[in-house]
């Protein structure tokens, strides 16, 4: 089975692909990678040996290798345009298109994309119903569904919509058997150091605004735009640009960068070796491991 890992981040796409096909003893190979931050080349070179590529805007698609699956987690820079798109063509200038493009070119026959849940709503629906069109022109049956990692074992709220697409008829079916959440004390380390902690003014600002009962088991206590103060069992999406305290554990402390890997269901050997700031905004971009793993099994189950 040859992939191609298309904006693979840190490469959460990679994982859940050599996860979903261990069983049936394929051997997933990874035919290209590409990403334009440094920061996750350095770490995908870290854990998976290859370097990946970098702007895929500068890639010929005749340039990469032939596949039988696209795996893409792309940006969603081009929402702003791409709700008056007619068709292929009017892609272009949006990293879309670059999927489009190399789609119509390599023909794989599969791919499996992820972007933001609000991608549905977006434009009352034209751009996701655009995006549809143009993947359909391009000779696919085409399935969406917005899936949350709250329903796939972890303890984080994360919904995200997954678009795949198939060349030849298949009986596909979203399976879903939700997988009870792992307690957060699963997740969290037993002890942390200092630097998490959040300042005894954050600390204490937090507990004056918020109106709830202290839980003796462990929470996330997230702050919303407005402010306000909820608890959680489990932690609300882990956001790249977030501001520092936006989760704080018990109201206390930030997330460690294992942790917030758990979170996303990354393995404990997952190397992360990068300051905390290119952490959280890696993991924070990264996609959530299992609910790839669950697509992947929709999809080549068949
Ligand atoms: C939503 S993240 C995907 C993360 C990935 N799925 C993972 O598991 O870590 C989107 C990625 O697209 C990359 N990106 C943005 N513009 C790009 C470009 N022109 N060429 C290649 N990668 C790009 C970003 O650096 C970012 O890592």
């Amino acid at each position: 089975m040859r992939y191609i890992d298309l904006f693979c981040g840190i490469g959460g796409f990679r994982i859940a692909i050599n996860q979903a096909l261990r069983p049936g003893n394929i051997k997933p190979v990874c035919v290209f990678s590409c990403d334009i931050d440094s920061d996750a080349q350095n770490i995908y070179q870290m854990n998976f040996g290859e370097q990946p590529a970098g702007d895929i805007t500068q890639i010929k698609a005749e340039d990469i290798p032939n596949h039988d699956i696209l795996l893409a987690g792309f940006p969603c820079q081009p929402f702003s345009i791409c709700g008056q798109l007619k068709g292929f063509e009017d892609t272009r200038g949006t990293l879309f298109f670059d999927i489009a493009r190399i789609l119509a070119c390599k023909k794989p026959n599969y791919f499996i994309l992820e972007n933001v849940k609000q991608l549905v709503g977006h434009n009352q629906g034209k751009t996701l119903k655009a995006i549809i069109e143009v993947l359909e022109e391009l000779g696919y049956t085409v399935e969406y569904k917005v899936l949350n990692a709250l329903d796939f074992g972890l303890p984080q709220k994360r919904e995200r919509i997954f678009i795949v697409g198939y060349r030849q008829p298949l009986p596909f079916q979203w399976d879903i058997q939700k997988i009870p959440m792992k307690p957060l004390s699963d997740i969290l380390e037993p002890q942390v150091s200092d630097f998490y902690y959040a300042s005894e003014k954050i600390r204490n600002n937090r507990l004056v605004k918020y109106q709830g009962k202290i839980d003796t088991e462990p929470t996330i206590w997230h702050e919303n735009k407005a402010g306000h103060i909820s608890a959680y069992p489990y932690s609300c999406a882990l956001r790249a640009g977030a501001s520092y305290n936006y989760l704080l554990v018990n109201g206390q402390r930030r997330l460690t960068e294992r942790e917030m890997l758990r979170l996303q269901g990354f393995p404990d050997e997952f190397k992360m070796v990068t300051s905390y700031s290119t952490a959280r905004r890696l993991i924070g971009n990264s996609v959530t491991v299992p609910c790839v793993v669950f697509v992947l099994n929709c999809l080549l189950n068949q």
